[in-house]
């Protein structure tokens, strides 16, 4: 198949004087559907560095999106901030007001920084806002996303390791925030063996705690013994050096965009790492805020049932086979599984529908 480039649709830049709000959205593709992708707040140094991550992410959530079934595009806002508090109630205003001006081309939801709280504050305002969890529906999109990290790391564990139960796996998890915690009940209850850091010290004795973890300092975890890495922090934590001294046999966690470039994935897939490819596993939380949207929407309009537990719970499931054949793909070709998934994922956009048996 021929596929054509895969450049962003729109870029918005915008900055608000009365509020002090700057904001990034980028629209990577609209061609499944509405944009769909978090809108975080972070500390970046300027205002190009924000601009790179809204471009990355949210090609980023194309992929992820495309691969989920779900008729949805990719898109991501990023909020600049120059602390660590909350954004005030006149700023999400204001970017609701944003989200209007483009007419529900780009749907929004939690991302870092950003959660449950920020989301209703902006649906007052405007109605492409998702993530809200009104009647006990959808809501915070984290523990779906751990649970689908959760299924994709025993799949790749199984298919590296050739144990089809986690018992005695070591796993080292890079974050303890909402993901990387959910993430820990998971593996807990399965008997994995949990090594795991954070910047946050309260965060690793939360979890030392609850959990049985084994806490150790973060710059330590990379080093430490284990079958397992699970980067449930930031991206970029896998670049070439990393990639060439990382002694563990799989890597499967919830960060967005843990390579830093197309050949640290390959030099995992030299080195026999076994690498789950972000995009593919952590799409729970997505596929949680595609349902609340749909539904808030009346897009459901037909007699299938369409509850959580079904419409949720089969696309969270389906993350093992689509992972497996990813992994099956790379492993024929000798292609990284980074470069497997993205053709995977392009080829659905290129085709311009979401399989019709997995769309809403
Ligand atoms: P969060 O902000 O709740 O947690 C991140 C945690 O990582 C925090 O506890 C922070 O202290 C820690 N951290 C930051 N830098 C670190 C470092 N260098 N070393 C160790 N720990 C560090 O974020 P959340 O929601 O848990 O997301 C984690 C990752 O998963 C992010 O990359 C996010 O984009 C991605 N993700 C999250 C989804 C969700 O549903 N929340 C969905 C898909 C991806």
């Amino acid at each position: 198949m021929n596929i054509p480039p895969f450049a962003h649709e729109r870029l918005e830049v915008r900055h608000d004087e009365s509020t002090n709000l700057t904001a990034i959205i980028a629209v990577h593709s609209t061609r499944l559907g509405p944009a769909a992708g978090g809108c975080r707040r972070w500390r970046y140094a300027d205002v190009s560095e924000a601009i790179t991550d809204a471009l990355r992410l949210s090609e980023g959530m194309t992929l992820k999106n495309a691969l989920a079934g779900l008729p949805f595009g990719g898109g991501k806002s990023v909020i600049l901030a120059d602390d660590n508090a909350r954004p005030t109630a006149e700023q999400l205003a204001v970017f609701a007001r944003w989200l209007n001006e483009l007419n529900g081309e780009y749907v929004t939801a939690e991302d870092v920084g950003m959660g449950v709280a920020e989301m209703r504050s902006m649906a007052a305002t405007s109605p492409f806002v998702s993530g809200l969890g009104a009647d006990g529906i959808g809501g915070d999109p984290s523990p779906k996303t751990a649970y689908g990290v959760f299924i994709g790391l025993k799949t790749a564990v199984q298919f590296a390791l050739g144990v089809e139960h986690l018992h005695g796996v070591r796993v080292g998890v890079q974050g303890l925030g909402a993901v990387g915690m959910s993430l820990c009940h998971w593996l807990a209850r399965a008997g994995a063996e949990i090594i795991a850091t954070d910047i946050n010290p309260a965060r690793i004795a939360e979890a030392g705690e609850r959990y049985g973890v084994r806490g150790v300092a973060p710059d330590e975890l990379l080093e430490a013994e284990m079958d397992v890495l699970a980067p449930c922090a930031l991206g970029g934590v896998i670049d070439d050096e990393v990639a060439s001294k990382l002694a563990v046999r799989v890597i499967a966690g919830a960060a967005n965009n843990q390579l830093l470039d197309a050949r640290a994935g390959e030099i995992l897939a030299e080195r026999g790492i076994v690498y789950a490819p972000d995009f593919v596993i952590n799409a729970g939380g997505v596929i949680s805020v595609a349902h609340e949207y749909l539904l808030q929407r009346g897009q459901f309009a037909d007699a299938v049932d369409h509850s959580v537990e079904r419409w949720v719970g089969e696309r969270i499931d389906a993350i093992a086979h689509r992972l497996l054949d990813v992994l099956q793909q790379a492993n024929a070709s000798g292609a990284s599984t980074d470069a497997v998934a993205r053709r995977r994922a392009r080829e659905i956009v290129a085709a311009g529908r979401v399989d019709p048996a997995r769309a809403a």
